[in-house]
């Protein structure tokens, strides 16, 4: 078995490569003058499994235009099988149309990346509103992981929360809220969230109530922030002692993190499926513990 790490997660690749013990296939990815991709696999992979870990964060056009390119070659240099984990998983948002005449963006890019002979597919915490399952539009084997049981931990070591609820910031966010209130042996609750816009959200409270208690928020994505800010006015005006959240996939676009911070958020904590200021933890043992089973199965 080979590891191979996209240049979007080359980092990632090698902690998972490290994890296993197992061999982290080199691939030489650069750029023409042109602005063209180039790749070039320089690892034999005949008659290998390979385990290909590619994100699409930030410049997701590029990071699956390479995750084609790479997939593409490795079966054409005889890779027996290619089994792909996308930890963040760009374009599930579009799931619907929801203007007439709207690219279907999560369906078109799933049938490029069965087009390219991709044999199975994990992703993590993917963003499933309308679609609730990744078979509902892979014909691929697929997989969804959640990184919340390892962010809660990371919480609930480092935090030391007071009395804590748990708070999922709109109704898909339940799941997560769930996962982390198990964690830290405690009770949630999730709002419910309107989107007017990208960058615009309005939420409502449901029944709980967070006075003088500590609270944790979790989230799939922070991308704007707002989201976040909303949720966390809600719950200081409820008289919240302070406010911790955590994420799976913190995109972070323009100023986010500088506006929870504003809001009053203590302490933001993301993953490394989206490598950056706040990525404290990694998803490598979730990726490493499923290649086991691949080993062992
Ligand atoms: C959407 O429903 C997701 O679960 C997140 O809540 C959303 O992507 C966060 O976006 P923003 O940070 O821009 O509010």
């Amino acid at each position: 078995m080979i590891i191979i790490g996209g240049s979007s997660s080359e980092n990632l690749a090698n902690k998972v490569a490290n994890h296993l013990g197992v061999t982290q296939g080199k691939v030489d990815i650069k750029r023409f003058p042109d602005g063209e991709k180039y790749l070039r696999v320089i690892s034999d992979v005949k008659d290998q499994n390979v385990v290909v870990i590619q994100s699409m964060h930030h410049t997701p056009d590029e990071f699956l235009f390479e995750y084609m390119l790479l997939v593409d070659a490795l079966k054409d240099l005889g890779a027996s099988r290619v089994t792909s984990f996308i930890p963040y998983f760009a374009y599930a948002r579009q799931d619907e149309r929801f203007k007439p005449g709207e690219a279907l963006s999560f369906k078109t890019v799933s049938k490029l990346i069965e087009s390219v002979g991709t044999d199975e597919i994990f992703t993590i915490d993917m963003h499933q509103h309308r679609v609730l399952r990744s078979s509902q539009v892979f014909r691929i084997p697929s997989h969804n992981l959640s990184a919340m049981p390892l962010l809660a931990n990371y919480v609930s070591n480092e935090a030391r929360l007071k009395n804590p609820l748990v708070i999922g910031p709109d109704i898909e966010a339940e799941q997560w809220a769930k996962l982390a209130a198990e964690t830290l042996g405690t009770d949630y609750d999730v709002f419910d969230k309107k989107r007017f816009a990208a960058d615009k959200v309005e939420i409502r409270p449901r029944k709980a109530n967070a006075k003088g208690r500590d609270i944790l928020i979790v989230d799939d994505i922070i991308s704007t922030g707002g989201t976040i800010v909303e949720a966390s006015k809600i719950l200081f005006s409820q008289g919240a002692n302070a406010i911790e959240v955590a994420c799976t996939h913190p995109i972070l676009a323009s100023d986010a993190l500088n506006r929870i911070k504003a809001a009053g958020v203590a302490n933001v904590i993301g993953t490394d499926t989206v490598p950056g200021p706040i990525s404290y933890v990694s998803v490598a043992p979730l990726i490493a513990e499923q290649v086991k089973k691949k080993i062992n199965s």
